[in-house]
């Protein structure tokens, strides 16, 4: 299989880097043109419409993932034009250009396309009713991707962590080795996900599809998330805990549950993020494990760079 890969350096990009590898070739892009590692790549701005479309036709792949997106939640409030060029005209765009070479699409979305306000998981069709500019233009990201081509893949997730990259758990641990106290939120609700598990599962789900065709029932929207729930502190906790004990972090500092009003953001936040993945089990047999499970993997990863002398991941 041909494999164009797009937003190689993104928390989940990195991951799918490796975890595509040994279904075909992989043509992988970043906005730079550079991969995490130094070395190049084919350079792709998702703002460059033109582009897209042009890198599509001339790769002609069988597969597109787009890993790539504005995710700068709080700054898509004022730059909302460009967050949406990139989460939702460019998704349009790909699909676009896969139709015209025969190309299926993986592309990821958010719990933000949802209010926020829920008592059980959210299904693939609940209603949507993003409440800040980053969940609308993921919102119409999704939409525009339907209408250019069938064969995609949504997979929406939530609360992605990983050893590298910008995300709460490196947040907390580097918080952690300053502060004697740590107040984080406990009124939002979600599955903290590593992007490793989420780049396994999309290649599992690749595989699973191979070339099929437009029409295949197996094409749509599902949730990947793992099993459980907590809320950031609940994830906090865990993690100054579990970084403590594998000797992450010199001291452990309290951990305290806090509204999170006490740290007001340009954009508003959803209270209630947990997907319901069990379309995604019945129809791939893809089931994560507890997330607390995923804590410790990313956690590991971070300690064996350390023992290797690698010593801080970017
Ligand atoms: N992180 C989460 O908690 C979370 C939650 C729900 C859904 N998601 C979704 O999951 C997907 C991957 O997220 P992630 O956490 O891996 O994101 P990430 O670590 O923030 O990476 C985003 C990637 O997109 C690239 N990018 C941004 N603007 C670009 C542009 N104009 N042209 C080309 N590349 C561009 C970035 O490249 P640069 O380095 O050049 O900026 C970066 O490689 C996204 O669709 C996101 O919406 C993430």
């Amino acid at each position: 299989m041909r494999i164009l890969l797009l937003g190689a350096d993104g928390q989940i990009g990195f991951e799918l880097d490796r975890a595509l590898a040994p279904l075909g070739r992989v043509v992988a892009t970043t906005r730079s043109g550079r991969l995490p590692g130094g070395a190049t790549c084919r350079a792709l701005d998702l703002a460059d419409l033109v582009a897209v479309r042009a890198l599509v036709l001339d790769e002609r792949p069988d597969w597109i993932l787009n890993a790539a997106a504005y995710t700068r939640v709080d700054d898509a409030e004022r730059e909302g034009d460009l967050a949406f060029r990139i989460n939702a005209d460019a998704p349009g765009a790909i699909g676009a250009a896969a139709a015209a070479v025969g190309a299926r699409v993986l592309h990821y979305s958010t719990d933000y396309v949802f209010a926020g306000r829920g008592d059980r998981p959210w299904r693939e069709n609940d209603p949507t009713d993003p409440i800040n500019a980053y969940g609308r233009s993921k919102l119409e990201g999704e939409t525009q991707l339907r209408a250019a081509t069938p064969a995609h893949l949504v997979l929406r997730v939530a609360w992605v962590h990983a050893a590298r990259g910008r995300n709460f758990l490196r947040t907390m641990r580097s918080l952690a080795a300053g502060r004697g106290e740590l107040r984080v939120g406990d009124d939002q609700v979600g599955a903290p996900t590593p992007a490793r598990w989420i780049a396994e599962a999309s290649a599992h789900a690749i595989a699973r599809l191979g070339l099929a065709v437009p029409g295949d029932p197996r094409f749509g929207t599902y949730h990947l998330a793992p099993a459980g729930s907590t809320t950031w502190y609940g994830f906090a906790r865990a993690i100054v805990a579990r970084a403590a004990a594998a000797g992450l972090i010199v001291r452990a500092p309290r951990v305290v549950a806090v509204s999170s009003d006490e740290f007001p953001t340009p954009a508003r936040r959803p209270a209630w993020s947990v997907l319901d993945a069990t379309a995604l089990r019945e129809v791939f047999g893809l089931a994560l494990p507890d997330w607390s499970y995923g804590l410790d993997a990313v956690l590991g990863e971070i300690a064996a760079a350390r023992e290797s002398g690698q010593g801080a991941i970017p």
